[in-house]
């Protein structure tokens, strides 16, 4: 048996059922792009049947990924397998992934089906993918509470059905790592190599990545995952975590490797936590902000005599350099292009000279440019929607005390620049009810967060807003970024705006589509 162990990875599906985390396409594509330069063996790109949007992100996606294998899940129901297969229809390797229920509260509660019509189910689902690929992944939802025996019944049909990957998920985080591993040694013992057998574990007793490693040393081969440990409730075990327990502890872990490119961890972390606006808590292992600084003396002291008195890992080896040069307002295209190279991005010409007349226009306010602030530019560089509606100016007057606060704007549409006024509660609410006038619409505001790139008092802002613009439909985020929090707040809203507008447009082209087949 291979001990390479295949890094799945579900922040795009999994991840995204996290509240608050919900992307739009493209940024979905610059997470899978930055997932496949880490080297994820599997990504699940999202939950084809769930909307038209989640379906056309899964099939750009599989357009676009040509080194990792490109994932959609399904429920055991033939119109969400139809949707898998053909979202994916496009990668060069492709795989569905259906799952049902095997635990006995859920086949009574939720289900209402007796085990016999599960396994039925389970096996017509994979009979069915497997009309659509040769790559099929089966869960038993719930296996962490279900009964051992009747798994091995389920496994065993479906391994003849043609599933090629079987995933045991603790969904709802309750197992602890000795039963985890138990559970995977028999299911192991039993399956052989008829599959490979995959594990994913919740989160909810915070025992995640501690089961993912008894599941390893029992047998699991897969193990499935996410960035930062983004997933729904309590999340689902971290990848950084899993990749750098097995690398570190290789004394213990002497078998098994994996195909990640450590380097990659930081930057994928920053990338999805600028595109979710869910940071790490600080004292997250291996990517919070204080996972790799000192702040006691003795430590510090200990540090600098010797870099392993007190670390156990190395900042750089995950792609984070604390003691890269910082840039400014004086530093040139050429510096700004080596250090983008240094950070691993890999930007055409274009988006390049974009990112530098941006970088300029901040380094122009703000004293030293870190690596997380030119992160946060390029990251909304890259993710950037069709701008139906562009922000031109903000004017912002009287925020005194017992004064009538009121913001002007200009935003640019469909080439013609419109100015407008408008008075507040506050400057804030001035600012949303102008862009509300103006882009004839009225969003309501649904969360609202700020927080600071990098350190100082000339620090970057970075907003994040949820917003609903139409009550049948979600509420859509919008990211924005400037030394001037205000400012961020207006970019972040009308981003907002546009992310709404490219999803409605793109559910009509879709529609379209659909109506002339
Ligand atoms: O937690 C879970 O059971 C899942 C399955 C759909 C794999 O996410
Ligand atoms: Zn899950």
């Amino acid at each position: 048996m291979s001990n390479i162990i295949k890094i799945f990875d579900t922040t795009l599906r999994d991840g995204e059922q996290s509240p608050g985390a919900s992307m739009n396409t493209e940024e979905k594509i610059q997470i899978a792009l930055q997932l496949q330069k880490l080297g994820v063996d599997i990504i699940e790109a999202g939950f084809a049947a769930a909307s038209p949007g989640d379906f056309d992100a899964i099939a750009r996606i599989s357009e676009m990924i040509t080194h990792s294998t490109v994932c959609s899940l399904a429920r055991s129901l033939e119109k969400d397998i139809k949707a898998a297969g053909e979202a994916v229809a496009r990668a060069k390797m492709r795989r569905i992934h259906t799952f049902i229920a095997t635990s006995q509260i859920h086949m009574q509660y939720k289900l209402k089906m007796t085990p016999d019509q599960v396994i039925k189910k389970a096996v017509e689902a994979v009979q069915y993918a497997k009309t659509f690929c040769d790559d099929i992944e089966f869960s038993c939802e719930d296996a962490g509470r279900s009964d051992v025996s009747f798994m091995k019944e389920v496994l065993d049909a479906v391994i003849q059905a043609g599933a090629t990957t079987l995933n045991i998920p603790d969904t709802v985080g309750y197992r602890l790592p000795n039963e985890m591993g138990a559970i995977i040694k028999s299911l192991y013992e039993f399956v052989g190599d008829r599959a490979i057998i995959s594990v994913h574990n919740h989160n909810d007793l915070g025992l995640a990545v501690a089961n993912s490693l008894a599941c390893i040393e029992n047998g699991a081969r897969q193990v499935e995952c996410t960035i930062n440990g983004l997933g729904e409730r309590a999340g689902n075990a971290a990848l950084e975590e899993i990749v750098m327990i097995l690398k570190t502890r290789k004394d213990h872990f002497s078998q098994f490797d994996t195909n990640i490119n450590i380097k990659e961890i930081y930057p994928t972390s920053k990338l999805v936590s600028s595109i979710t606006g869910l940071e790490p808590q600080p004292n997250k292992a291996i990517v919070g902000k204080n996972a790799f600084s000192h702040e006691s003396g003795i430590h510090q002291d200990g540090v600098l005599k010797h870099t392993q008195t007190y670390e156990i890992m190395n900042a750089k080896d995950i792609g984070l350099d604390k003691n890269s040069i910082v840039l400014g307002k004086h530093s040139g295209r050429h510096a700004f292009k080596d250090k983008l190279k240094s950070l691993g991005y890999d930007l055409k010409d274009e988006d390049i000279n974009e990112a530098f007349e941006r970088f300029k226009i901040v380094a122009d306010q703000k004293k030293e440019m870190f690596d997380d602030d030119i992160r946060a530019l390029v990251a909304e560089e890259i993710t950037k929607i069709p701008q139906v509606f562009e922000l031109i100016t903000l004017q912002l007057s009287d925020c005194s005390p017992g004064g009538v606060p009121s913001a002007a704007v200009t935003i640019r549409h469909e080439g013609i620049d419109i100015t407008d006024a408008a008075i507040g509660n506050g400057t804030m609410d001035a600012v949303f009810k102008v862009i509300d006038r103006v882009c004839k619409v009225s969003g309501e505001l649904k969360d609202y967060k700020v927080d600071a790139v990098t350190q100082g008092k000339d620090a970057m802002a970075r907003v994040l807003v949820k917003v609903v613009f139409d009550e049948s439909k979600p509420a859509i985020m919008g990211h924005g970024l400037s030394v001037d929090t205000m400012l961020a707040t207006a970019k972040a809203y009308i981003g907002a705006l546009n992310s709404y507008m490219s999803m409605r447009d793109g559910l009509r082209n879709i529609n379209a589509k659909a109506n002339s087949i």
